[in-house]
């Protein structure tokens, strides 16, 4: 039987001037933003210009929405997506929860969730995909929660902390996704 899926505690909203200097803050941080990953400095003037040109640049890794509470407004985080292949045709989406005592309560796979949803509503592409490090527990966790499938695992893909690491690569069709999202499958 259809059962109603609850509805998110969390949502996707544009980055305003003080999400701007929070997210600027928590990327001052590398073991905060990029445990599992390359991490590059950047100027503030830097990070501001990269925020306003990623809406008319598919392939911008700049944070796109802010996750915020629905109950408080309380800034959780950021999300982005970016064309991540220069022939293939689909989108890579990425996720920070900027604040750590707010890990772990599921906030990160409801975000992510609405991210794919966006995604598949403002581009016409067939498949969402995401990457994460071998060794990045959670984030894992938090895409196969979402059902998005582990399609394999890139060798030496990526070197960060002085190494080269595995990566997973997982992904999600459009009709997958419409299944996954539908009320029977909750
Ligand atoms: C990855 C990240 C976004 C997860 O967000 P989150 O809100 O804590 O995740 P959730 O609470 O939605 O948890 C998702 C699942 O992962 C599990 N999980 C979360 N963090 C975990 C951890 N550190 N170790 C093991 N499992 C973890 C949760 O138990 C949950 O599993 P379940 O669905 O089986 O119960 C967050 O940890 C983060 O911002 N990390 C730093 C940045 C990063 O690594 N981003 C991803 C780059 S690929």
């Amino acid at each position: 039987m259809a059962t109603d899926r609850a509805p998110p505690r969390v949502e996707l909203v544009s980055i305003d001037p003080d999400a701007r200097e929070r997210i600027f803050r928590w990327y001052q941080d590398p073991e905060l933003v990029a445990p599992f990953d390359r991490y590059e400095t950047e100027q503030y003037s830097d990070f501001l210009e990269s925020l306003e040109a990623a809406a008319g640049d598919p392939r911008s890794l700049a944070p796109r929405y802010a996750i915020r509470k629905r109950s408080d407004g309380a800034l959780l985080g950021c999300v982005g997506h970016y064309l991540a292949h220069p022939v293939l045709e689909f989108v890579d989406v990425w996720y920070v929860l900027g604040v750590p005592g707010e890990r772990g309560h599921g906030y990160g796979t409801e975000a992510v969730g609405l991210l794919i949803d966006r995604v598949y509503s403002e581009y016409h592409f067939e498949r969402v995909g995401a990457t994460c490090d071998v060794e990045n527990i959670g984030s894992a966790r938090l895409l196969e929660t979402l059902g998005l499938r582990r399609e394999g695992t890139m060798r030496s893909a990526l070197f960060h902390h002085g190494t080269w690491h595995d990566i997973y690569v997982y992904g999600t069709t459009r009709a997958e996704w419409t299944r996954l999202r539908s009320p029977a499958h909750s």
